[in-house]
Parts: C-alpha cells; structure tokens; sequence
C-alpha cells in the first residue's frame, strides 16, 4: 500500500480541503469495506486537538468521529476537566473503520502498524492546518502512532510530553500568536498528552473510578492551556 501521502494534495490549505481529498484515500486497504473516510471534525482555532483511534460502526455509517457511546463519554469528561467542549477538535489516528464480518455483524479490529503508519499523513496534515498547543492522545493506537511503538499509556498516562518527533516540529503546525503590530510573538511548545481511549471507561470493571482518571488526565491537559 502506497500510504495516503500521496492523496494530500499540497495545496490544501484548510480542513475542509483536506477532508474532500481523504474522502479519496486509498493509502491502505482499509477503503475498501469500510463505507466511508471519517476525517477529523470540530472547532478549526481548537487549541487542544484530541486523537483517538479509528471511527466505530456508528462513525462509519455517519462519516463522523465520536458520534457513538466512546464520543459521549469523551465529551462529557472534556467538560468536567474544564475544556469547553464546543472548542475542541477531535480525530482519529485512522480514518477508516477496521472490522471483521461476523454474520452480518462488524466486530472492531484494531489497526495494524501498517495501518497507522499510512494514515498518519493525514494526523500530520491536520496538525499543520490546526497549530494546537496540545494534542490529547487516547489508548495506545495513537500513542503509536505519535509517540511510538515503545509508549506505554498505563505508564505515562497524563503527563504533559515534548513533542516527540523531531522531524515534525512544533513549530510547524503550532498556532503563532501575532501581537497587534504584526509581530509574531514568542509561543510555548506543542505538549502532547497521553490518556485512555474512552471506550475503556465503558469497558472497565469499575466505570467510576475509570472515568475519575480520565478526567484528571484530562484536567492536566485543561491547565496547560490556562
Ligand atoms: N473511537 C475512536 O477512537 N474514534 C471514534 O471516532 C469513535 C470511537
Ligand atoms: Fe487512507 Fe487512512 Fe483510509 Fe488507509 S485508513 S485508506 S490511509 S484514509
């Protein structure tokens, strides 16, 4: 599979152009039985930009990430750590939903590597057209995705990181603050925050305690841009 840089057409300014041309993407194998690309959505001056991992069934039939039971739990804890969820944007590490058939059920799969790999031209394009200051990381397939194979959430769960990649840098797709004669004026680093995926609140034992630790995580994320 070519992966998806070559679908990302250069002069692709804005989110929505973006969109139109991943609606395209044959960058993997993934188009083929999934019904649609469901890119990323939201406030486009969000500061804080949240990467899950793939659109579910109901985003798949939507087009839309975050429309099921994950989004509402995602949403609800964004607003309790404090972050207004009207400005925040959300997206997926990668775009098309990965199943396997079972009768005429689709049973989740999680992307491979090759798959993540693929896709994140689209992440990267993304970031260079939204310049967060922090990019919230949920579960480990967009840790992998951003952060590497070696990235434990369980671990560093919660943590304000440095941007990881060098070749990516900061300063590429961070949002510069123009004070009001023009200058471009001195702006922190892009952080990245690694948290649980929301679905694992609704798949823990105890859903409470769960949930109270991802929106402390979250809360960290929410004074960063304070
Ligand atoms: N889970 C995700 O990771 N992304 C979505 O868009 C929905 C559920
Ligand atoms: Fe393209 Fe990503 Fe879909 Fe693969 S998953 S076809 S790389 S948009």
């Amino acid at each position: 599979a070519p992966g998806a840089q070559e679908f990302i057409p250069p002069q692709a300014d804005t989110i929505d152009q973006l969109r139109a041309a991943a609606a395209g993407c044959q960058g993997c194998e993934l188009y083929r039985d999934a019904s649609q690309t469901v890119f990323g959505r939201g406030d486009e001056s969000a500061r804080v930009v949240f990467v899950g991992e793939q659109p579910g069934d109901m985003e798949d039939q939507k087009g839309l990430p975050f429309v099921g039971p994950a989004g509402r739990v995602l949403r609800r804890a964004v607003d309790d750590a404090g972050i207004d969820p009207g400005h925040i944007y959300l997206t997926n590490a990668v775009k098309h939903f990965r199943f396997e058939l079972r009768g005429k059920r689709r049973i989740h799969q999680t992307p491979d590597r090759v798959h993540i790999t693929a896709c994140r031209p689209w992440l990267v394009a993304e970031f260079a057209r939204l310049r967060p200051e922090v990019v919230v990381v949920l579960g480990a397939t967009a840790a992998k995705a951003l952060l590497g194979p070696a990235f434990r959430v369980t671990k560093q769960r919660g943590e304000l990181l440095p941007w990881p990649n060098a070749a990516q840098r900061p300063q590429d797709f961070q949002r510069v603050p123009v004070d009001s004669a023009g200058k471009v004026a001195d702006v922190p680093e892009a952080q990245l925050l690694a948290t649980i995926h929301p679905s694992a609140v609704l798949r823990a034992d105890n859903q409470d305690v769960a949930y109270e630790g991802l929106v402390a995580d979250l809360t960290v994320a929410a004074r960063a841009l304070a």
